[in-house]
This record gives structure tokens, sequence and C-alpha cells, in this order.
């Protein structure tokens, strides 16, 4: 078998994904270490060790494993973060969240900013790297999700940041200085829909999807313990769920000067945004 034929028929076995060929493109690159342009693979023999690699990836890809596991790397913003079992895969619609804090963020200098519920990091660290001058915290409470943070931060080899492990739903917050900015993408979907989730989502931690029996207990975490530790003309800016955040509003609107909704370009609540 040739490489091209092993491409090919990878991507046609992966097709049951979103797209096949996209996905034989990231093993043939990332794992197989193998260029999928510019060179002609028609005429050059694929290792035995080459077939029996793919075959077990795509063996593991059928099982439900996200790609982005599998990879152990994923994009987010232009940099990429480390991922794997027990940690949330970045999301492009996360993106949109850290272009808005970077946007609001324009005119304070040396600002402090919280990442609640970070994860990976991508939300954070992206912030750090791009604003020089902030101070990012960031917290986490799951084991998996700490050590791939941690991993992030080694990576990008910041000095303006700080990792906290903690259950912010307890975590005293008396000796943290406030915040210009509180920004998190916490877990938000309904206890009772994580089974209805797609297979590969729910190869993710649930502890980083389950927000609760009505998707809300870390929203009203946020507006009754970490409200307060926001600076007076500070911002508070939080991903939602598709139409949470009429009932994510009135948890903050008597407690808060400006309220905001942003929505994506599919017009779905993406953020909800709040200035103290
Ligand atoms: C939706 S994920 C977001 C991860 C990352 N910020 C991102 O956008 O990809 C939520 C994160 O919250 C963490 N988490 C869950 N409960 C927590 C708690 N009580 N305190 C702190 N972090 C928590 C999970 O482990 C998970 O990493």
């Amino acid at each position: 078998m040739t490489l091209l034929e092993l491409y090919k028929k990878s991507a046609g076995e992966l097709s049951f994904g979103s797209c096949g060929d996209f996905e034989a493109k990231v093993i043939f690159e990332d794992i197989l270490k193998i260029r999928t342009k510019p060179y002609d693979y028609s005429s050059v023999a694929a290792t035995d060790d080459q077939v029996s690699l793919m075959n077990e990836i795509i063996d593991r890809r059928k099982n439900g494993e996200p790609l982005q596991y599998i990879v152990g790397k994923w994009d987010f913003y232009g940099f990429t973060f480390d991922v794997g079992e027990g940690v949330l895969i970045p999301r492009p619609e996360t993106e949109n969240l850290v272009e808005y804090v970077l946007d609001e963020l324009k005119d304070v200098k040396n600002p402090i900013v919280f990442d609640l519920c970070s994860g990976s990091g991508c939300i954070g660290l992206t912030i750090a790297k791009l604003r020089p001058d902030s101070k990012v915290y960031l917290f986490e409470k799951e084991d998996r999700a700490f050590y791939y943070l941690n991993k992030n931060l080694s990576n990008f080899g910041l000095k303006n940041t700080r990792a906290v492990k903690c259950d912010i739903f307890d975590f005293d917050l008396s000796e943290l200085h406030f915040a210009d900015v509180i920004v998190s993408n916490p877990p938000y979907i309904k206890s009772d829909e994580i089974p209805l989730l797609q297979t590969e989502v729910q190869k993710e931690p649930v502890s980083a999807l389950d927000g609760g029996k009505d998707g809300l207990d870390f929203y009203r975490c946020i507006a009754s313990r970490w409200l307060d530790k926001v600076k007076k003309g500070g911002l508070i800016a939080l991903e939602c769920g598709d139409v949470q955040s009429n009932e994510i509003l009135p948890l903050f609107s008597d407690k808060v000067a400006e309220k905001n909704v942003i929505f994506d370009f599919n017009d779905i609540d993406r953020i909800v945004a709040f200035r103290i």
C-alpha cells in the first residue's frame, strides 16, 4: 500500500466524524509525522508500522475517543495547548470570549485577571500571553485538568500567571487582590442532559460539563461569591450555553451597573458580561 492509498483509505474510514480528510491530514502530520503537502506520495510505500498505527488510531476514533486527545494537543487563538483525557478540549466558540475580554481590556493598564474553571488554561494563558502587563490567576479544581494547566503554563513560559488548585465554591477569597476582570467558561450543561451528549463529548470529564440541575450552579457561585472581588468599573465575562442568558442575567442584575449579552454569527447567545 502506498502512503497515498493509506491516506485515502484512512480519510474514508474516518468520514463518520466531521471530516475524514481533515482528520487523516491531522493524524498524518501530527502523529505519523508525514507532511501531506506538497509531496506526491503515490509511489512511496507505507511501512507496516505506519499502517498499524493508523489502524489503531482509526479504531480509537471509532470508539469515540476525540481526535484532540489522540493527537495530544489542540490550537486555540493561534496557540497550541496540550490536552488529553481529563481536560476539556478548547472550543473555537471560547475564542470569542477571549477576543471580547482583550478588547474590553485595551485601555486598562496592568490588569488583574481571574480565569475561573480554567481547565487547559486556554483562556487565561492566551490573555496573559497577549497582555504581558497583566497578572492572570487561573483557578481549577480537578487533578487531571490542573496537570494540563501546569503543563501549558510551563510550555508558555510566562511569568505573569499563577495557577491555583481550588474549588471555586469554597475557596477562601480574603487573601486575593481585587480583579479588573473575572472571565470564565464554567460547566453549564444541565445534569440530566449529560447522557444525551454525543459520544465524543461524553469522553470529556463530566466535571467540566455538569452545571447542576438547571446548568446554572457556577453562575450563581460567581454572582454570590466572586463578584465582590471585582474592582468598581471592572468586568465579569462568562461563556454561556444556548438560550441561557435569559436565566443568567437576573442572577447578577441587582449587583451590577451594566449587563450585556453577546451573540455569535449564528445568533446564539455565547457570552454574558457585566460591569460592576
Ligand atoms: C467548561 S470547562 C472550561 C475549561 C477551559 N476554561 C476552557 O474554556 O476550555 C470547566 C472547568 O471547570 C473545572 N471545574 C469544575 N468544577 C470546579 C470547581 N468547583 N472549582 C474550580 N474548577 C472547577 C473543570 O475541571 C473544568 O476544567
